[in-house]
């Protein structure tokens, strides 16, 4: 199989042949059937686990396609505000193309995972005193003003690639799922994958298309408001935005599809992705988790019907935030003596609860 989505998608991509090949295998994740949630939420679950990505989320696919575009147009730097995937992906790929790469990310709400990524692939990170919707209004007007290319999922590039999520999802399905759960952050993605199922359509590779359903995290729900939020809090850093971007296409995708927008809690989301980890083995980040907190939802208030196939996007590796891993879970590792009598004890003594 060709490598990379731009190789493996190539028609149905923006490319010519002046765009250079770039590539580090982003693509091809696997959707993991998910038994024991399955049971329990009386539909068929499937996960679309994008932590396999090459920077561990979703955003390589769209951050390909942007990096050899702004590299073909000549670009010498590009430029992202960021909750932190976006940061890491972009200074990677800027990095294999010898681009230059700036970030602007909210000092403090950044998760430690996607930090060091971003430093360590040599992106110049400035953290500013603000949120991310403050940091993506400023970005958007420097790359107005000065030579440096935008690549927030404003930038249509970034869309492109991320629909191919979508075509993988059919490929290995057969078909669409009768449903298609996401996190919503600036709506980038969401919005990306309804282009995906409906130019896949067209083409005759799927059948029908699927409903559509984003949760936002509940502390940073503009869409579900119906308002921007200008103080957006949430566990789920990643999607800790009050103005979406993508608003429009977002709320265009739930309502073409017969799906929602919805939120779900920090705890629902905290739940979920215990869930995952615990009775699945796939850890997510706590925005990812957001998709099954919803799907978990929506059993409940009856709008998922029994027994439908439901795909979740899980955005983003668990191991991006690992501080907010050992503060979800009570139990710490237990430091004992190096002695074999002790971890006996210990073995033992778990036997016994
Ligand atoms: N999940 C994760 C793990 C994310 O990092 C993001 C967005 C989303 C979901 C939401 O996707 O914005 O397309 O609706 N992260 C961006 C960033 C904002 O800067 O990394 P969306």
């Amino acid at each position: 199989m060709s490598e990379g989505i731009i190789a493996r998608y190539r028609p149905f991509l923006p490319v010519t042949d002046q765009t250079p090949e770039v590539t580090l295998h982003e693509g091809n994740t696997p959707l993991i059937h998910a038994p024991a949630l399955s049971d329990q939420l009386g539909v068929e679950l499937y996960l679309k686990v994008e932590g396999f990505n090459p920077t561990g989320s979703f955003k390589d696919r769209g951050m390909v396609m942007a990096i050899a575009k702004a590299a073909e147009e000549g670009s010498r730097a590009v430029i992202c505000a960021s909750t932190g995937n976006t940061s890491a992906s972009a200074a990677a790929f800027a990095a294999r193309m010898g681009l230059r790469c700036i970030v602007v990310v909210p000092d403090g709400h950044v998760a430690l995972g996607k930090l060091s990524q971003a430093v360590v692939y040599g992106a110049e990170v400035l953290a500013v005193k603000g949120n991310f919707d403050q940091a993506l209004e400023i970005v958007r007007e420097i790359a107005r003003e000065a030579d440096v290319t935008l690549v927030n999922s404003v930038n249509p590039y970034r869309i492109e690639g991320q629909k191919t999520a979508a075509f993988e999802v059919c490929d290995r399905l057969g078909d669409a799922p009768d449903v298609l759960a996401i996190p919503v952050g600036n709506a980038g993605n969401i919005s990306a994958y309804w282009k995906g199922f409906k130019e896949y359509r067209e083409a005759g590779y799927s059948g029908k298309l699927p409903l559509m359903c984003g949760f936002e995290a509940e502390g940073a729900a503009a869409i579900v408001r119906g308002e921007r939020v200008e103080k957006p809090e949430t566990v789920a850093t990643a999607i800790r935005i009050g103005n979406p971007a993508s608003w429009e296409t977002a709320v265009t995708a739930a309502k073409e599809s017969g799906g929602l927008i919805g939120s779900v809690t920090d705890e629902e989301i905290l739940n979920a992705y215990r869930a995952l980890a615990r009775w699945e083995g796939v850890f997510c980040e706590p925005a990812s988790a957001a998709s099954v907190a919803g799907v978990s939802k929506l059993r409940q208030t009856g709008e998922i019907p029994d027994h439908a196939r439901v795909v979740c996007v899980l955005t983003g590796n668990g191991l991006k935030d690992p501080t907010t891993a050992m503060d979800a879970i009570p139990v710490k590792p237990k430091v004992l003596p190096c002695e074999k009598r002790a971890v006996l004890a210990a073995v033992e003594d778990k036997e016994e609860e």
